[in-house]
């Protein structure tokens, strides 16, 4: 199945705030999360049935330090200190994908920042649920 795009200003924000102004987001905009650790964005998704799935993680950092965070998966470290580094600049967005594993159904995906600096700004995640099956939006 195609993966499913989630925008991070439609997710639940703890210490941040939906923003617009770096160019080339998707969506309404994007989450610039405070400068701090534990700031963090939580995504509900769905999947057709339980197994791996791959998450995209569409960012831009303008500073020079990656801006770890932890990805956290119904509540469980999936991906301890995933980096997301310097991209030169809060205009130049890329992405980082790592594979996990869902329930079938409604699945919680929350990004945490590990560091000081907070995350990097968020755009989106897209899942790849990799079942054959359509997917759906939670
Ligand atoms: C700047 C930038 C923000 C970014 C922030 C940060 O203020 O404009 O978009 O989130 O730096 O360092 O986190």
């Amino acid at each position: 199945a195609a993966p499913v795009q989630y925008q991070a200003e439609s997710a639940s924000i703890s210490n941040g705030l939906v923003e617009s102004n770096h160019a080339g987001f998707t969506g309404s905009g994007f989450v610039n999360y405070d400068n701090e650790v534990g700031s963090s964005v939580e995504f509900t998704v769905n999947a057709g049935t339980a197994g791996p799935a791959t998450l995209t993680f569409r960012f831009a950092n303008g500073q020079t330090a990656n801006r770890p965070m932890n990805i956290l998966v119904n509540g469980s470290v999936a991906a301890s200190q995933f980096s997301f580094p310097s991209t030169g600049a809060w205009t130049s967005w890329t992405t980082r994908s790592t594979t996990v594993t869902l329930n079938a159904g409604s699945n919680k995906i929350k990004t945490v920042a590990t560091t000081y600096n907070g995350g990097p700004n968020l755009d989106r995640v897209d899942v790849d649920a990799q079942t054959g099956t359509p997917d759906t939006v939670a």
